[in-house]
């Protein structure tokens, strides 16, 4: 089978990585992927990085056909909620991911909050608003002033900035009035404002072909620049699987209480649902440290990023057989091994990042890195020497496994210090709280 992932980050490296294991794999490309998929191709003789941006939807087909592919993977969010699958399957192409109408589980906070009342699934609960007053009146009128001020979010993608958890009824305010004062243009032309719930979060993924679910392993990623979750919101900064804090039983139990509902409201919507289903939970934490009844915060419509990158290394079956089996509606068929080790990955970002940050910093020491140890490029190119140079906020993941979380963190840590670039940094507690 000759395959074609789209998206240039570290899940699609990953993706890229599984991919190429499979006996299945002819050949394979990345659009417009980084250094790290461009190495691997390479060396394997499989194929390369195609110059063509993650969201051209006419540019991923022309590129499809030109090195007739019969397999697409679209990694990022945008170009699902742009209905590149949809353009695809209409060209005659297999595609992984949810259609357009489906990815508005993702592209509309609103919308799946609509389809998990239907499904009577646990979340956080709310109510949408295009108008500042109505929005303003439903705080003062639903969050008492001495309370916990709810969470305010664009409804639309952006980028992952458009939700504000405010720490004061008055920065509650503030938000709604930035928000819908065209902050993040179309994208928060409505806000949700919903109760804030407390706990631990952890990423609930699994893959959904319209009605069979297959789950991942549960993790957890760690969204904020600094240590002790201190600094702005990033793309994510690192990631473990599993959680100690959650019942192994626990995902059983949530694939009955969310994916399926919410795959079957999906189907009667008529919008079904085929790809990756995330559930972003909240799980509330217990006196004796274990997790209580998650409810869902979120979902994606595509695999964590970098959540992905510590559990592809955990599977023993076929990644690519998974995947087509997915979009073809025959998850039934297939089933998923995994090592049932523990996975850590710490993300090395650009001096500044998520602030401003500078590009085209050398990399060195990624040939010291220990054979049990995976590292994930993110924003990294090959300059014209075939160098490795960043070239984005997150340059690389380092993942280390083992028997256990203490085993994998010591390997991923000890492997990201030896790798270094001018202004690197990176969160030294990724895991920590697991070792406690
Ligand atoms: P999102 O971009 O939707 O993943 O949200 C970003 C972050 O905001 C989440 O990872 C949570 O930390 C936080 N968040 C979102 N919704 C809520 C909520 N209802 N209660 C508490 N925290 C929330
Ligand atoms: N790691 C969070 C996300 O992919 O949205």
């Amino acid at each position: 089978m000759r395959v074609l992932v789209v998206g240039g980050g570290g899940r699609e490296h990953a993706l890229v990585w599984g991919i190429s294991r499979s006996p299945n794999c002819e050949a394979l490309f990345c659009a417009p992927g980084n250094a790290g998929t461009a190495l691997l191709l390479g060396e394997r003789g499989l194929g390369g990085n195609l110059p063509v941006d993650a969201e051209d939807i006419a540019g991923v087909i022309g590129a499809a056909r030109a090195e007739a592919i019969d397999f697409v993977v679209v990694g990022p969010e945008a170009p699902l909620a742009a209905g590149m699958v949809d353009a695809l399957t209409e060209a005659g192409l297999l595609a992984f991911g949810p259609r357009q109408a489906a990815a508005e589980l993702e592209s509309s906070k609103w919308f799946a909050k609509e389809i998990m009342r239907e499904a009577g699934v646990r979340h956080a609960a709310g109510a949408s608003f295009s108008d500042p007053g109505g929005a303003h009146g439903f705080i003062d009128g639903t969050f008492p002033k001495s309370g916990q001020p709810p969470v305010i979010k664009a409804d639309g993608l952006a980028a992952g900035k458009g939700v504000i958890v405010p720490g004061t009824m008055a920065d509650a305010h503030a938000a709604v009035d930035e928000l819908l004062g065209g902050k993040f243009g179309a994208a928060s032309a409505t806000v949700v404002v919903e109760e804030r719930l407390s706990g631990l979060e952890a990423s609930a993924i699994a893959l959904v072909d319209g009605e069979t679910v297959l789950p991942l392993p549960l993790s957890c990623d760690y969204k904020r620049a600094l240590d002790g979750d201190a600094g702005l919101n990033t793309g994510g900064m690192g990631a473990y699987s599993p959680p100690g804090f959650m019942d192994p039983d626990a995902w059983s139990g949530l694939v009955e209480s969310v994916h399926r509902p919410v795959a079957r409201a999906m189907q009667a919507a008529g919008r079904p649902y085929q790809g990756v289903l995330y559930g972003g939970l909240m799980v509330p934490i217990g006196e004796s440290g274990q997790g209580g009844d998650a409810a869902v915060i979120e979902f994606n419509c595509r695999f964590g990023d970098p959540e992905v990158q510590v559990l592809l290394p955990q599977l023993r079956s076929d990644l690519l057989e998974l995947l087509v089996a997915c979009a073809e509606g025959r998850l039934e068929t297939v089933t998923a091994a995994w090592s049932g080790e523990a996975a850590v990955g710490v993300v090395l970002a650009s001096g500044g990042y998520p602030g401003a940050y500078e590009t085209g910093k050398l990399i060195r020491g990624l040939d010291t890195v220990d054979d049990d140890v995976l590292v994930f490029h993110a924003g990294t190119v090959l300059d014209g020497e075939g160098n490795v140079v960043t070239s984005g906020g997150r340059v690389l993941i380092v993942v280390g496994q083992g028997a256990d979380l203490a085993t994998a963190r010591e390997r991923a840590y000890a492997n990201a210090s030896r790798i270094e670039f001018e202004g690197r940094h990176y969160r030294t507690d990724i895991a920590a709280r697991e070792l406690s």
